[in-house]
């Protein structure tokens, strides 16, 4: 566990205690207070597994994915029918894995999801650029996706090759694009990839925009311990540069920075499952957040399918928050937006953000990583960067230990973070 996380851990929930994680778990859900609430649905399946990868994905196996697609309708009825009527929900994502092997029976998920809530905000899906095509794309917007996200990683031969991806085809995916068009195109790319240099990123950013994209992700290249992946990570001062640089020419040609790592050339055209105040999770590695608790779903297709065929939710592990805990998850996320509003605080926590906070949000004010706008906190560039530097170490403390678990364990007896 790194140290400059577990001080800023203890520091911000006034207690030495870790986030503590049990193999038990409440069915049915504590959904009270859930409010705004998003939904996520993991499909986990990929035609071939890349290295670097480290989500919840195996080998597309179609009789194995129709029996998941089973799987997650009766989850969905599962946890929905613990209330009458529909509920309010803001969006719905599908992550993977690659939602789109499954296109031609996503409506039957969103309609199953519909019985129980009524979604106010859109649907978004993530796509391999490889079902960038014009007939999966019908099929998504026939489902009801509003928004895609396409995994383009780089346009250039050379961090692609170390990534084991193919070249995709910015002229063939934007024919397809303009052919079945979406609100919102985002393009995830990977920066700070062994031999990338700017003008790398700078070529991508503007094949990105003749593709049609309206939307750009830039993930700094992270080595999770339990992914085989040959790729090292660049230094701290290379990766400062590169995003340095890439923010710099952003930002000037008119994009609003909308996250840490995400840019959005159109106010309001954003793709993002992760900030949400409350979350559903349905299927394998899906994780959900509730006022009260944070739980993961097993990784295992087969021990998924297992405890779905008994009627009982697949959870493998729950946190269940201390309200300090609470505000500081909150907080993390609302940071990573670049954003963290006082009066949202209030709302979600029933007391204000200065009285929990107020010390630390001044001394990031003196720090020069954060300053006051419209009433709201926003971090600065250099805060920006500073974020990135924590949420490093985030990733490697908490996403890396534990996914790394739950990729060997269906079901583990418990963790600590
Ligand atoms: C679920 S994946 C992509 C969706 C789709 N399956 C694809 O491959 O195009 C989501 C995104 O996470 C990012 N990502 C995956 N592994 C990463 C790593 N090791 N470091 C940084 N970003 C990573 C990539 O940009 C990727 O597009
Ligand atoms: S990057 Fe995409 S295609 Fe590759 S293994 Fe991960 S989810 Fe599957």
């Amino acid at each position: 566990m790194s140290i400059p996380v577990t001080a800023a851990r203890m520091w911000l929930t006034r207690s030495a205690a870790p986030f503590h994680f049990t193999p038990d778990y409440d069915q049915p859900l504590p959904l009270e207070g859930a409010n705004p609430l998003g939904l996520y649905v993991h499909i986990p399946f990929c035609r071939s597994l890349c290295t670097f990868c480290p989500y919840c994905k195996v080998v597309y196996d179609p009789a194995l994915a129709q029996d998941y697609l089973e799987g997650v309708l009766e989850e969905i009825r599962l946890v929905g029918s613990q209330w009458p009527g529909r509920r309010q929900a803001t969006s719905l994502y599908f992550g993977g894995g690659s939602p789109a092997l499954l296109s031609p029976r996503l409506g039957e998920v969103v309609r199953a999801l519909e019985e129980h809530f009524i979604l106010t905000d859109g649907i978004g899906a993530e796509l391999h650029p490889r079902d960038v095509t014009a007939d999966t794309l019908s099929a998504l917007k026939e489902a009801g996706v509003t928004r895609i996200c396409v995994g383009i990683q780089s346009f250039q031969p050379v961090p692609l090759s170390g990534l084991g991806r193919e070249q995709p085809d910015p002229t063939a995916l934007g024919a397809a694009l303009a052919a079945v068009p979406f609100d919102t195109v985002s393009a995830d790319f990977i920066f700070a990839l062994p031999g990338q240099t700017f003008d790398h990123l700078r070529r991508d950013i503007l094949l990105a925009e003749e593709m049609g994209a309206n939307h750009l992700a830039f993930y700094p290249f992270i080595d999770f311990s339990f992914t085989p992946g040959p790729n090292q990570e660049l230094s701290r001062r290379e990766k400062w540069a590169l995003l340095n640089q890439l923010t710099q020419f952003l930002l000037a040609r008119g994009y609003l920075r909308d996250s840490i790592w995400t840019f959005a050339h159109t106010p309001g055209k954003g793709y993002s499952s992760m900030t949400r105040t409350n979350f559903l999770g349905f299927g394998c590695s899906a994780a959900t957040l509730l006022p009260g608790q944070f739980k993961v779903n097993t990784f295992s297709v087969p021990a998924y399918l297992d405890r779905i065929s008994h009627r009982n939710l697949p959870t493998a592990l729950t946190c269940r928050f201390t309200q300090r805990q609470r505000m500081v998850y909150d907080l993390f996320w609302r940071a990573y937006t670049t954003r963290i509003s006082p009066e949202e605080f209030q709302t979600c926590f029933g007391r204000s953000l200065d009285g929990a906070y107020g010390l630390e949000l001044r001394l990031g004010q003196l720090l020069g990583w954060l300053r006051r706008e419209g009433g709201d906190w926003v971090l600065t560039h250099r805060g920006a960067f500073r974020f990135h530097l924590l949420e490093g170490h985030y990733t490697l403390s908490y996403i890396d230990r534990m996914w790394g678990l739950m990729s060997r364990e269906p079901f583990p007896p418990g963790m600590d973070l």
